[in-house]
């Protein structure tokens, strides 16, 4: 039956196909099609399109995908998007989280169960590949699945079939499998933990989502996106903002819990300043007492701004903290030398107060060459020239 629902969906993923394939199978897309296509993501940073790329490409398949990326990295948030792209979207979207529940129940709460089937199933109840039926069965943290429970799934999924727990009747197991793990699942095969059979029938179509880290030119657009959702939610009488020193610790910060770290910081900020602008002392400690920033400007010709003087306003660039390493998509080195430089040096004339003999014995330079490139590069701050001391 074609029901409105359903076109629509087939509408919106193959609209996602014709953006994608439009002009000789090369993507090509622009910031338009992006946000047509993901208005929920944010982050528009190359390694962010590359994996969003390979999700509008995937998400029309039958196929099993495979999301990898840390805790926070928005795994669900994609798996999600996967089904609003694909043919099934006016189906349901059921997901369930293979480490929340206990070993002994994930089974029924998989396949369901019959009235009788263990000791407390005092009726009948319906699994969620039931519950997914023609639509998606998101498992989440897959990874944690034992291994007794990875042996029934794979045969499952070959033979398209389940058989709810002390019951006969085999049941149709019509879903589309995505399923996403902050594990290392081919480690975890070798370790013993993981069977290998599942991992490639569940790793047909991987996805790997980069870690904030690896893409901290998305920072400030995740920020502004969640201090606005914070303000809307919580409504004080003066929107929180973020001052410039709070922004450039914010945006130098590592994020270990990548994206839903970051949300949830914000919020706790706004919620504890109840309006206003959000200040370097609001921040918890391990924020002003950071390893060295890896956001830094990028130096205008003849604006002598560094970014800790107005960094809301300087464009950045971003050293990342994998720094060293060569990313996929190539480098502009000299420029990034010249960035890595830039910080240094205004790291070291802000520890010693602008004292530039002081900054370059920190810096193992003689002090000509310290000043001569702080000239070149417009690296001191308006209005306070460096002390000569
Ligand atoms: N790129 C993004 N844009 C907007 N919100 C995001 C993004 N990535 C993650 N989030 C949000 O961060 C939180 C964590 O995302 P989630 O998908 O649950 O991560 P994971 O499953 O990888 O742990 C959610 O509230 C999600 O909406
Ligand atoms: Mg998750």
């Amino acid at each position: 039956m074609n029901t409105p629902e359903i076109r629509r969906s087939e509408e919106d993923s193959s609209r996602a196909q014709s953006m994608l394939f439009r002009g000789k199978g090369r993507s090509g897309l622009q910031y338009g099609d992006w946000q047509q296509l993901f208005p929920e993501i944010i982050g528009r940073s190359t390694t962010m399109l590359k994996s969003l790329e390979t999700v509008a490409k995937i998400a029309h398949s039958e196929s099993a995908v495979l999301i990898s990326g840390e805790s926070g990295t928005g795994k669900e948030l994609i798996a999600s998007a996967i089904h609003r792209l694909s043919s099934r979207s006016a189906r349901p979207f059921v997901a369930i989280n293979c480490s929340a529940i206990p070993e002994n129940l994930l089974e029924s709460e998989l396949f369901g169960h019959e009235k009788g089937a263990f000791t407390g199933a005092d009726r009948r109840r319906m699994g969620r590949f039931d519950a997914a039926s023609g639509g998606t069965l998101f498992l989440d943290e897959i990874g944690d699945m034992p291994l007794a429970l990875q042996a029934k799934l794979l045969r499952v999924l070959q033979e398209k079939k389940f058989t709810p727990l002390g019951g006969n009747e085999t049941r149709d197991a019509d879903v589309r499998i995505v399923a996403a793990t902050n594990l290392d699942l081919e480690r975890a095969v070798k370790g013993g933990t993981f069977r290998l059979d599942l991992f490639y029938r569940l790793n047909v179509l991987p996805v790997i989502l980069p870690s904030l880290r690896e893409r901290a030119e998305d920072i400030p657009e995740l920020l502004e996106h969640f201090l606005d959702l914070a303000n809307r939610m919580h409504g004080y009488d003066a929107p929180s903002t973020l001052g410039p020193e709070s922004m450039h610790a914010l945006c130098s910060f590592g994020w270990p819990g990548n994206v839903r770290q970051l949300q949830n910081m914000i919020e706790r900020l706004v919620v504890l300043k109840g309006g206003g602008e959000i200040t370097r002392e609001d921040l918890p400690a391990e924020f002003t007492h950071a390893a060295p920033a890896c956001v830094i400007p990028t130096v205008v010709a003849n604006a002598a701004v560094p970014l800790a003087v107005r960094p809301a306003e300087a464009p950045k660039t971003v050293i990342p903290s994998n720094f060293g390493e060569l990313p996929r998509e190539g480098l502009d080195m000299l420029r990034y030398i010249e960035d890595l430089e830039n910080s240094l040096i205004l790291q070291a004339l802000e520890r010693t107060g602008q004292n530039k003999n002081q900054a370059a014995k920190l810096l193992g330079l003689n002090r000509t060459t310290l000043v001569e490139r702080i000239k070149k590069r417009g690296l001191a701050p308006l209005n306070e020239p460096a002390r000569e001391l």
